[in-house]
């Protein structure tokens, strides 16, 4: 589905911050990437969705070239969706004008039968449907992101850190909020997570980054499972 195939990239000519990454996710997987502060996982999605573009290398759509195509062509006509680690609602906004931001290009009666079918599959945006983000807690902003990224319908969907800073019985709900949406429409997740061992539980596979590069991959199962693993790149013992 997706493939990322030796890309170097970075933010100025001097420093490359991918330095060779190579990755796959096939359609319906979620694929969480993880590894330390700084070592590329945000870049990556902002390779992937265009809003950087590749040194070398090469990333591919259900096999077509996007390397080089701008986010706003991925967003609008390649089913790319992404969610951004920090300020990814409008406060200021309603829910329902944060979903209306996410279907710009949609077609109106698109956008509002779209919009229906997220307040059915999230049932809080209903709730809250015409107060401002503002008045969300830190899951329910973390949802409403999600759903403005789904407005599209993408096929492909970036999360980078979707439960930063929330409690654990918050974050197991935006997991959850997560499975929904892949259960009910088949749209591949590549997800950044700090919260290793409870993103691995919910994920079919994962990478782990180091300074640009890929360290480790494998099925999330086998990795949990394994105790060197662990102690090297999850954060210690699982619970
Ligand atoms: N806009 C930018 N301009 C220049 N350098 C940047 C920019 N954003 C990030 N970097 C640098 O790129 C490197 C990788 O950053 P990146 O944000 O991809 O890391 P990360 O793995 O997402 O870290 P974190 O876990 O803290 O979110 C860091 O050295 C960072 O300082
Ligand atoms: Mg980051």
């Amino acid at each position: 589905m997706i493939e990322v195939q030796n890309v170097v990239a970075g933010y100025t000519s001097e420093v490359d911050i991918l330095r060779g990454m190579t990755l796959q996710a096939r359609k319906n997987e979620i694929v969480t990437l993880l590894g330390p502060n700084g070592c590329g996982k945000s870049t990556l999605l902002k390779t992937i969705v265009g809003f950087l573009t590749p040194r070398s290398g090469g990333i591919t759509l259900d096999g077509k070239d996007v390397s080089r195509l701008p986010a706003h062509h991925k967003v609008r006509h390649c089913g790319v969706g992404f969610v951004p680690q920090t300020e990814n609602v409008f406060s200021a906004l309603t829910i329902r004008e944060n979903l209306q931001v996410g279907g710009h290009y949609m077609a109106k009666a698109d956008a509002a039968q779209r919009m229906q079918e997220l307040c059915t599959l999230y049932p809080i945006l209903a709730k809250k449907f015409n107060a401002p983000a503002a008045s969300m807690s830190g899951g329910e902003r973390q949802i409403l992101a999600l759903a403005r990224a789904l407005m599209p319908r993408p096929k492909l969907l970036l999360l980078d850190e979707p439960s930063a800073g929330l409690s654990p019985k918050v974050l197991l709900e935006v997991f959850e909020a997560i499975q929904a949406v892949r259960k009910q429409e088949g749209v591949t997740i590549l997800m950044v997570e700090q919260n290793a061992m409870e993103a691995l539980r919910i994920s079919d596979r994962a990478y782990v980054l180091s300074m640009g590069t890929v360290a480790l991959t494998g099925d999330a199962a086998t990795l949990m499972a394994d105790p060197q693993v662990r102690e090297l790149y999850l954060g210690g013992r699982a619970t």
